[in-house]
């Protein structure tokens, strides 16, 4: 028998809702995206995204609903993301589930944010199966997790600072790009040279696999004021080059040093950065001098998106897990 999952994700800036068949199978994917808004503040401003998953969350989980042709009677459970993220925002997307949850006489499955990213690339690969390593890089996470299983996962290492995908975006900041920061560091820095500024790559004990990106963010800022104060001119599609050439490697280098410790065959990489072109060649290229093989998903499903959340509940409801209505948002949710 066929198994349909609503999911739900209101965790940062994307109001989403999807329809996902058997854990792989996309019906629909509707994503509302609120970047307009944050702009011109540079960054996300949880006030605003909260009000905003307000106003959008009901048509956007009707439009989710009529896209794959369902009605909720049609839908086994709710799977939506109730951690870690901005507590207001993830609140909207909780309360909305535990509504329809309730309403409907449906399971609601509380589903972990990463484990989201994780589940991806089961949408994108069909044959994906666990175990295999993979690199969490977003905006707020950086973590390379063991998945052992399609719910057991270990972190072998995390970021002690700064989250890749924040790095990139006030790099963006400071080059005068805008926001969303990666995908315009990652457009110019095709026209750079990413030798041209040696950055550090910082590993912070020989036995670890946790990454820190405070230190690169600040030389490159140190750089651009030191330059500025000089009065020389700066080729920003170098130091675009230059900062993103550091950040992949050591996302690449202590992502494998984990993978072969695991004796993992696969590496897969999920969240907004794994969009990342350099880091997607780097990765591919680096794994083959192992044997081990790269998958990613399309970038859509790399950025925040419910069928994630949705594919992830899946497996949870198989696993017999369940939450009850008084299922709290916990911006801080251990994976
Ligand atoms: O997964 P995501 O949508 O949200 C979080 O859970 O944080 O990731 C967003 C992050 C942002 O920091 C954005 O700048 C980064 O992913 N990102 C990229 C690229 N596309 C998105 N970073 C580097 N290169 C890209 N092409
Ligand atoms: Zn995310």
């Amino acid at each position: 028998m066929d198994t349909y999952i609503l999911g739900i994700e209101s965790s940062c800036d994307e109001t989403a809702a999807s329809v996902v068949k058997n854990g792989r199978e996309i019906l629909s994917n509707v994503i509302n995206t609120q970047i307009d808004f944050h702009k011109k503040y540079g960054g996300v401003v949880p006030e605003i995204a909260s009000r905003k998953h307000i106003e959008n969350i009901d048509a956007v989980i009707d439009e989710a609903l009529s896209a794959a042709n369902m009605s909720l009677c049609d839908i086994d459970a709710i799977a939506v993301t109730n951690g870690p993220g901005l507590v207001g925002a993830l609140l909207v997307g909780v309360s909305a589930a535990k509504a329809i949850a309730y309403a409907a006489n449906k399971p609601l499955v509380p589903v972990h944010h990463i484990r989201g990213h994780i589940t991806a690339n089961f949408l994108a690969h069909k044959e994906l199966e666990p175990p295999f390593v993979c690199l969490v890089a977003s905006g707020g996470h950086s973590h390379i997790v063991n998945v052992k299983d399609y719910t057991d996962f270990e972190i072998l290492g995390r970021t002690r600072d700064d989250a890749a995908g924040e790095a990139f975006d006030k790099i963006a900041r400071v080059l005068g790009l805008g926001y969303p920061g990666g995908p315009l560091v990652d457009k110019l820095a095709q026209e750079g040279n990413p030798h041209a500024i040696e950055f550090p790559r910082v590993k912070m004990d020989k036995d670890s696999l946790d990454f820190s990106f405070s230190g690169v963010k600040t030389a490159v800022i140190n750089y651009i004021h030191k330059a500025e104060q000089k009065g020389e001119e700066i080729n920003c599609a170098d130091v675009a080059a230059s900062f993103q050439n550091a950040v992949t490697d050591a996302l690449c280098e202590h992502t494998i040093e984990g993978a072969v410790a695991a004796c993992a065959k696969t590496v897969a990489l999920a969240g907004g950065v794994a969009a990342n072109s350099q880091l997607r060649e780097k990765m591919t290229a680096m794994c083959k001098k192992h044997g081990i093989s790269v998958v990613y998903p399309p970038p859509v499903l790399c950025t925040d998106n419910a069928a994630m959340i949705a594919a992830a509940g899946y497996y949870s409801y198989l696993d017999g897990e369940r939450a009850g209505l008084d299922l709290n948002a916990v911006p801080n949710l251990p994976l």
